[in-house]
């Protein structure tokens, strides 16, 4: 990961606030940003190491760990939470076995809370992988994790 580092670096040298763009190019090609990149985006920004830590961790989709083969990130804001948002969420979290954060120890599920999809009008939504989905209930949600693993 350390030479893609550098050659990211180097492809935005000289561009201004490189590191956003750097970690986003990072968190895509490997899915997430190891704690091994700090020393080395810092050398080369010319940044304290805490300063990119602190840009790691204030943005939440910089993962610190890969994710799960699915992530599913289930809407908390109001619209959602007025329609069992967080039934479906304590749902959720029973049948994984994991909290909001967390991933399935077999590395197949990651589950997220995400506020406002977009999708307020067909609540409770979430998003699984790419697609957001709306209407769910616990059932619902449970035949589209299953229909993931197959
Ligand atoms: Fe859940 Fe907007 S509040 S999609």
């Amino acid at each position: 990961m350390t030479d893609r580092v550098r050659a990211l670096v180097a492809a935005h040298r000289g561009d201004r606030g490189a590191l956003l763009p750097i970690l986003h190019r990072i968190q895509a090609e490997f899915g997430y940003v190891d704690q091994e990149v700090v020393p080395v985006l810092a050398a080369e920004l010319n940044l304290s190491r805490a300063d990119v830590h602190g840009v790691i961790t204030f943005y939440t989709d910089f993962r610190s760990e890969p994710a799960g083969r699915v992530v599913v990130k289930l809407c908390r804001a109001e619209a959602c939470q007025s329609v069992g948002a967080e039934q479906l969420v304590a749902h959720a979290e029973q049948a994984l076995g994991i909290k909001l954060g967390q991933t399935t120890p077999d590395g197949s599920v990651t589950l997220e809370q995400v506020f406002c999809l977009g999708n307020c009008a067909l609540g409770p939504a979430a998003q699984i992988d790419e697609r957001v989905v709306g209407r769910l209930s616990p059932s619902r949600l449970d035949a589209l994790l299953a229909a993931e693993a197959r």
